[in-house]
This record gives structure tokens, C-alpha cells and sequence, in this order.
């Protein structure tokens, strides 16, 4: 458990460079599975879920070389006895589940646990299973425990009742197992995952419309391949996006470095500017900043597959919303859960009402004061914790350690940056 206590009412004025992409860096961990070579991942950022993660595939019986935003993992050494995600592990995070796919492509069985991870609505994991059903697997559950079985994958067409990121990454990754024409209808478009499908195809598959919403995967069955692969994990555009939201309602100057190629963060550029953030761009340097005046736009937002204006930053832009002068209606129709910071918001002094589970009207302009927060679930937490950044007097933010899930070296790096924060447990 972790506790922090910081004052808030500091600009954050400095330099900070962007971690690398918590959700690319998830699938590509559970694809080194696919290949008996090495997979090098480059820019890698250090926090808990990826921990778990490679902690994982260590107990599957891989080796893990880790050194500074890099690790080398080699998983020739996985025998189908250990096609087993430990319980406690697999409980403790939603990425767990990334090892269905892979782990079924490579021995044609895996065992799994119920994943855990935010609890941020439902969360149905069904689509995961339809696909590998479609490709010819056995599905078996008992209690919270998944098991699925195939001899062999078949070629299908399986379209996903919705584009799930994680669905169409475990699909993926199960169809290089197998060797006929698998085509997945309405797939996920994000970066992430290209950037899994790109990993595939130096793998030897061969993916046709990676990018679009249908993709066809030719894989390599059961031969798998044996390569030296390094990735380098593209920027992570949530921390992008919070950070940018932490310089403005701070009013402080920030420059924010290490953004990749310019396409990969022009969503969240774009979105920011609209809401009427200034920034100034130097994309041949990969960095911007963010420096007032700003003239925050109050209107609606509406969470968005990508393209869209990303669900995990809904929390940060609610609390831009209590910093802008109108009503701001906040429609996330993506999970039913994701209001949970609101209470937390409120206590500080911002006005919002809880229309239904998917919709909020925050009115602002509020002035926030320091208070005790309890973190509800990383993204919620970390709109709380730059809210008390923002606000006037001390803030204490309890269980902290569900924001280190997914924000690298909180204390260090918000400190670097001007941030009077400490963590006291
Ligand atoms: N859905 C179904 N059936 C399923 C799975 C999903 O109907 O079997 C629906 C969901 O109810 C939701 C929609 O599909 O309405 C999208 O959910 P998705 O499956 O895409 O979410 P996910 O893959 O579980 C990933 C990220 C989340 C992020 C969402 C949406 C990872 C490890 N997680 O989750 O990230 O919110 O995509 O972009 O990639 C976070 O980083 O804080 C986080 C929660």
C-alpha cells in the first residue's frame, strides 16, 4: 500500500519525458510466447502491471533479462505443462488474460483464473473465448477457471459483436497458431495494436488489412518461429494526455518529450487543443509543450473507440472540466463504472452531478481544496492525485498503489517537475 501526501497550488514547470505505452507493452509481453527467438522490448515502463506480467511468464519458465526501460525475454524454455497462469497473478491483473491466445496458439491448451484488474463496470471477457471457438478450441469452466483446448486452429471468420482492444489482441495472437486464412471482423484499431500485429508479422504471419477493421492472419501453426526481435514500445498517449491536463490546470509550463512519430499522438493533440489547451508543437524534436494562456471550451465529450477521445482519459478531463467556465456533459457509454473519483472531486469543491452510470454534467468553474482521497482504480486515482495538484492546501491520496500500476516513478517524476509530493507509507 502506498500513501502520498503532496501540496497542491504549485505550477508543474520543467521537462518530462513520456513513459512507454502500459497497453502495448501487456500484449507484447504475453506474445514473446510465440516466439522461441528473443523479443527485446525497448522503452519499456516500469510499472506494476508489467511486473506481473513478466513475473508471469517467469513462473511459465522463461528467462527475463531486465535492465533500465528494457527487457530481454526468451521463453523457448515453456513446456505445455506450464500453460497454467498462476491464480494470484492472474488475479491481479486484466492483462493476464493476454496469455490465452498465445499460450493456446503455442501448445494448444491453457489454463486461466478469472483476470482481475480495475473494476471499472462488467467487463465480459466472452468475446475472448468466442474467438478461439470460432478457430475449432474446447471451452471448459469451472468455478472462476477457464480452460480451452484445440488439436489444431481452423480457418474462420469471426466478427466481434464490439472492436474490444484486448479481444482482438488474444484473437490475434491465437490465430498464429493456426495455418488457414482466419479473418476477425471488426477489430480494434489502436496503435497498440498494430504495433502487436507488426511484432506477429516479423514473426513470420502474415496479417492482410492490419490497421482497417478486418484483418486476415495466415499464421505458422504449431512450427514456431525462432527470431531476434526488438521493439521499441510506442508512447504512452493516456500519460500524454494526463500530463498535458496536469500543466493547465496548474497554469505551469511543461514540456513533455519523447512522443514517437508525430501520428502516434495527433489524437490527443488534437482533442486537447480543441478543449482549448494551448500547445505548442515540435514534432521533428518528438516533444511539446504546454504553456498558458489557455482558454478552456466547456461543450460535451464523448468517449470514443479510437480514434475517439480515449475512455482511460475521461477521469483527467472531468477535472479540466471543474477548471472551465460552462457545463461540460461527460458521456463515457463504455463501462458503467468509471464515475468513481466523482465523490472524491466533489469533496474537493468541484460541482458535478451523476446523471445515470454513463453520464455526468460537471459545472464549472470550481475552486478545489486539498482533502483525503482513497484512489478507486488507476485512471480515477490519477485524476485525483493531479486535482490535488491543482488545488489549494494538502491533499492525502490512500492506495497509491493502484495509480503505480500504470504511472512510473510518481514521486520522482512529478517531483522533477515542481510537484510538493511524498510518499509517507
Ligand atoms: N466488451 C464486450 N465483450 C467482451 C469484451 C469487451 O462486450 O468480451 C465490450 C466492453 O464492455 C466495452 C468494449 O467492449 O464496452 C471495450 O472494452 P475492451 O474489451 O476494449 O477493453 P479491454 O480490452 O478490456 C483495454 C485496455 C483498457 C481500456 C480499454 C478501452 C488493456 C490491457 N486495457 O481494455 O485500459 O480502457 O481497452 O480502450 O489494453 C487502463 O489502461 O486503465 C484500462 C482500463
Amino acid at each position: 500500500m502506498s500513501t502520498f501526501r503532496l501540496q497542491g497550488g504549485r505550477p508543474l514547470t520543467g521537462t518530462l519525458a513520456i513513459a512507454g505505452r502500459k497497453n502495448a507493452a501487456l500484449p507484447l509481453i504475453a506474445a514473446s510466447v510465440l516466439n522461441r527467438g528473443t523479443t527485446t522490448l525497448l522503452n519499456l515502463p516500469e510499472i506494476d502491471d508489467v511486473a506481473v506480467m513478466l513475473d508471469i511468464l517467469e513462473k511459465l519458465g522463461a528467462k527475463i533479462e531486465k535492465g533500465a526501460h528494457q527487457v530481454i525475454i526468451n521463453t523457448v524454455d515453456i513446456t505445455p505443462a506450464g500453460a497454467v497462469i498462476p491464480e494470484d497473478d492472474g488475479r491481479r491483473l486484466r492483462g493476464s488474460l493476454l496469455f490465452l491466445g498465445p499460450l493456446l496458439a503455442r501448445f494448444g491448451h491453457a489454463r486461466l483464473p478469472h483476470p482481475g484488474g480495475c473494476i471499472i463496470g462488467k467487463r465480459p471477457v466472452g468475446v475472448h473465448f468466442d474467438a478461439v471457438e470460432a478457430m475449432g478450441a474446447t471451452i471448459t469452466t469451472e468455478g472462476d477457471w477457464y480452460e480451452v483446448a484445440a488439436d489444431q486452429l481452423t480457418g474462420t471468420t469471426f466478427f466481434l459483436p464490439e472492436a474490444s482492444v484486448t479481444g482482438t489482441e488474444n484473437a490475434l495472437m491465437a490465430a498464429a497458431g493456426g495455418t488457414q486464412p482466419i479473418t476477425l471482423v471488426n477489430v480494434a484499431r489502436e496503435d497498440h495494436v498494430i504495433q502487436l500485429g507488426q511484432y506477429l508479422v516479423q514473426l513470420g504471419c502474415r496479417l492482410d488489412g492490419l490497421g482497417t477493421s478486418s484483418i486476415t492472419v495466415r499464421g505458422f501453426g504449431r512450427s514456431l518461429p525462432a527470431e531476434d526481435i526488438t521493439v521499441e514500445i510506442i508512447p504512452d498517449e493516456i500519460e500524454l494526455g494526463t500530463f498535458i491536463i496536469a500543466a493547465a490546470v496548474t497554469d505551469g509550463e511543461l514540456e513533455l518529450t519523447n512522443l514517437g512519430d508525430e501520428r502516434l499522438t495527433l489524437p490527443i493533440r488534437s482533442l486537447m487543443k480543441g478543449l482549448g489547451v494551448n500547445i505548442e508543437d515540435y514534432p521533428a524534436q518528438k516533444r511539446l509543450i504546454i504553456k498558458p494562456p489557455h482558454h478552456f471550451k466547456a461543450g460535451t465529450i464523448k468517449t470514443g473507440i479510437w480514434p475517439g477521445t480515449p475512455t482511460d482519459l475521461q477521469s483527467p478531463l472531468a477535472l479540466l472540466a471543474t477548471q472551465t467556465e460552462g457545463n461540460t456533459l461527460i458521456h463515457d457509454w463504455m463501462f458503467e463504472g468509471r464515475f468513481s473519483y466523482v465523490g472524491g472531486l466533489s469533496k474537493m469543491g468541484a460541482d458535478i452531478l451523476i446523471c445515470d452510470p454513463h453520464r455526468i454534467l460537471v459545472r464549472g468553474k470550481t475552486p478545489l481544496k486539498g482533502t483525503k482521497l482513497v484512489s478507486p482504480d488507476l485512471r480515477a486515482g490519477m485524476a485525483q492525485l493531479i486535482a490535488g495538484l491543482a488545488a489549494s492546501g494538502e491533499s492525502v491520496i490512500e492506495h497509491g498503489e493502484v495509480i503505480e500500476r500504470g504511472y512510473e516513478r510518481l514521486v520522482e517524476r512529478l517531483s522533477s517537475i515542481g510537484a510538493q509530493i511524498e510518499e509517507i507509507s
